[in-house]
């Protein structure tokens, strides 16, 4: 089994599944209610939105079906999902979510499977009850009501000025990029009408502009325990690139929104005040035809779980169907204006006197190792004295990346990275001895042949030095392994660069591996840390979700010999199964990563001008880095 740290978005789930469903299904008629829905698109059109409303909420609730998912969930969030107990808890301050006690919630919603309430219904609310956990690795889509994606057909952004009297203020800025189903073919532009760029938002939905999207950030995006950070994910970012599905949430959105449009007062250099309404735009998302593929037709036949197939140990993700599927959905959105290209979208030298490189890691996948190494050879080789790594809008990937990152920069004696801890349950304990007696080398997640122990890295001795004494808990906490490869790219190489040289810029959304990386740099090893964007006057994080480690059901239940093997019905559900934690220069485990709060060492805003050109952000931290300007 090869362990794949993150990649929390379901698409990735949804191209195996689409692929799946193809062999498996028959094809079939839609019915009444999805027909308008479904024709539109059969025409390249988009879809009304009360013609849609209409088909997703026309499905009753199969009661039994929905009483077997909320069963299977519960089982597997309460015997796996490492934050269980944690989430029942109030949040660190710096921090905001409201904690959830996952039983009691799901339990309630049972009480609801009355007459009146759609199988709609109860697919949100449970996405929702999951939603409220606020872990990126953590959550639960329905394969059929999820398979839409609604844009606004623009972008906003925030900046911060400061006034006269040196006070700082912040406002709501748009700006209009058109979308098409793949790549941005607008750079901050409007091809619809470009003199709205650049106006001042005044007003959404009749609201305050700013306190709209904070709202919707704090409510709707789940993506961030920080709610600065979930502010700058509903809202464009400053990047050349970036993955469309974890940014703008405010005017591109994966659930149905409450209205079907949304009304914004703008105030124009030239144009003045008006207002300015928009009509969602709903397609199907790339690749995916739900009305296709049998899911929204409403017959009598059944629609539990034999319908639809799930992803079997077989077809886990593997690295290739990752980054294809973050290649194409990347968007081109900003310029680089301030910097020279050494090999665009990763490694940069600034084009003036600091001798600064950027070395930009937009994904933790082993395939890309070779190069990462290759970018500080060059930096090397053509004398760079200081280094930004830019670790924005990084969803992820796999954590030896982590790991090998840590040890290319400084050196990989042990501890070389977060210690980490999953649950154990009874029925588990015989695989680990298992795993034990045979010597058995297979990548699971309880083989405790391959992990090392925490602090200094040697091999366990008997399986109970793996399972320990601690009640639910692996006692002994280990540590990831290098691969043989990475350990070969690591050989012979050696940096000049220290701490002192290095500074890590970030949007708040470096998650998972990235998170455990730059965390890892900032706490053990002191390199400082720019978190950009984000609420006036606050402090933010400059990382998310750092978790352990995200599984799917049928993942851990072949791992763990469950006799429950998956969610029923068209539920693909994920949850973080492994949990990192800090620890001190004593090596005594200090906390949790994914609940302390860690905010950045400095801060900066965006402005008109470095929210579409990251150089020049870049430049901002080469002086926090030289220490020209303190932060
Ligand atoms: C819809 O668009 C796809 C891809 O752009 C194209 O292949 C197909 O022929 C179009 N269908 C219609 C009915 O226009
Ligand atoms: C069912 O719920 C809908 C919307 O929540 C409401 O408009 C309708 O009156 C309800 N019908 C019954 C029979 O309660
Ligand atoms: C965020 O939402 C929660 C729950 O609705 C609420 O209690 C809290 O006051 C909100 N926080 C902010 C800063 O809006
Ligand atoms: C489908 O189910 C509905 C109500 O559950 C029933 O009224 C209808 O006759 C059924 N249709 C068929 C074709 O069995
Ligand atoms: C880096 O250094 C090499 C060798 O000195 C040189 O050929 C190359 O042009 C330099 N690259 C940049 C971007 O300055
Ligand atoms: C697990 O095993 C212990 C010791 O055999 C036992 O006391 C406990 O009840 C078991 N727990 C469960 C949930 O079966
Ligand atoms: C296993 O045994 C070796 C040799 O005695 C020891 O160095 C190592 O620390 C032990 N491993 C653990 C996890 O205790
Ligand atoms: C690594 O360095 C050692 C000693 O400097 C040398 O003997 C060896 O050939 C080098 N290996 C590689 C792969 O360059
Ligand atoms: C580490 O241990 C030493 C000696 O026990 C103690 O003085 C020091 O405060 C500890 N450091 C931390 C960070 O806990």
């Amino acid at each position: 089994m090869k362990i794949i740290q993150v990649y929390s978005n379901l698409n990735v789930y949804l191209i195996l599944f689409v692929t799946l469903l193809v062999i498996v299904l028959p094809p079939s008629t839609g019915a009444i209610s999805c027909s308008k829905a479904s024709s539109a698109l059969k025409k390249n059109k988009s879809i009304k939105y009360n013609d849609l409303k209409e088909c997703l909420e026309s499905f009753p609730l199969d009661a039994k079906l929905a009483t077997e998912t909320v069963d299977a969930v519960l089982h597997f969030l309460s015997s796996y999902y490492v934050f269980f107990d944690r989430a029942k808890e109030n949040p660190p301050s710096g921090f905001t979510y409201q904690r959830v006690d996952l039983k009691n919630e799901l339990d309630s919603l049972r009480k609801k499977f009355k007459s009146n309430y759609s199988d709609y219904d109860f697919s949100t609310d449970l996405r929702n009850i999951i939603f409220k956990l606020k872990d990126g690795h953590t959550s639960i889509t329905n394969l059929c009501y999820q398979g839409f994606s609604y844009d606004q057909g623009l972008s906003l952004y925030s900046v911060v000025t400061t006034d006269k009297e040196k006070k700082k203020k912040q406002s709501s800025l748009i700006s209009i990029i058109i979308f098409g189903l793949g790549i941005a073919k607008g750079v901050f532009e409007d091809t619809v009408d470009s003199s709205n760029n650049n106006c001042e938002v005044i007003e959404i939905g009749g609201k305050p502009a700013l306190q709209t999207i904070k709202d919707f950030a704090n409510n709707t995006i789940q993506y961030s325990k920080d709610l600065s950070v979930r502010f700058n994910m509903a809202l464009a970012p400053s990047q050349q690139y970036f993955l469309r599905q974890f940014f703008q949430q405010f005017t591109l959105r994966e659930d149905l929104p409450e209205t079907s449009s949304i009304k914004y007062k703008l105030t124009c250099p030239k144009k003045g005040s008006f207002t300015l309404e928009r009509k969602w735009k709903i397609t199907y998302k790339d690749g995916y035809d739900v009305f296709s593929y049998n899911c929204l037709q409403q017959n009598n036949e059944t629609t539990s779980s034999d319908k639809i197939t799930k992803l079997t140990s077989r077809d886990k993700i593997t690295k290739s169907t990752l980054s294809n599927k973050f290649k194409t959905s990347k968007s081109k959105v900003s310029k680089i204006a301030h910097a020279k290209v050494i090999n665009e979208g990763s490694l940069y030298l600034l084009n003036d006197k600091s001798k600064s490189g950027v070395v930009v890691i937009s994904g933790e996948q082993s395939k890309d190792e070779d190069d990462l190494k290759y970018s500080f050879q060059e930096l090397k080789k053509n004398g760079t004295k200081k280094i930004i790594l830019d670790l924005s809008n990084n969803p992820g990937g796999e954590i030896t990346v982590a790991l090998f990152l840590t040890s290319l920069l400084f050196s990989s004696k042990q501890p070389n990275s977060f210690p980490t801890d999953i649950i154990i349950n009874n029925f588990t304990i015989p695989k680990i001895e298992n795993f034990f007696k045979t010597k058995s080398t297979e990548d699971d997640y309880y083989n405790p042949n391959v992990f090392l122990s925490f602090p200094f890295g040697s091999h366990f001795n008997s399986s109970s030095d793996f399972i320990g004494t601690r009640k639910k808990r692996t006692s002994n906490l280990y540590l990831n392994v290098l691969t043989s490869d990475e350990k070969k790219l690591l050989k012979n190489v050696s940096f000049p660069w220290t701490s002192d040289d290095i500074i890590i810029i970030t949007n708040g959304f470096c998650a998972s591996a990235c998170a455990l990386i730059s965390l890892f740099l900032s706490e053990i090893h002191n390199v400082r840390t720019i978190a950009v964007g984000g609420l006036l006057d606050d402090q933010m994080s400059f990382s998310t979700y750092p978790g352990g480690e995200i599984a799917s059901p049928n993942e851990v239940a072949s791992s763990a010999g469950d006799k429950i093997t998956d969610v029923p019905g068209k539920n693909a559900l994920s949850f973080t199964v492994r949990e990192a934690y800090g620890f001190d220069k004593n090596n005594t485990v200090k906390d949790v990563l994914e609940y302390s709060y860690k905010p950045a060492d400095c801060r900066l805003y965006y402005d008109e001008k470095n929210a579409k050109d990251p150089s020049l952000l870049w430049h901002e931290a080469s002086k926090i880095l030289h220490n020209e300007v303190k932060c």
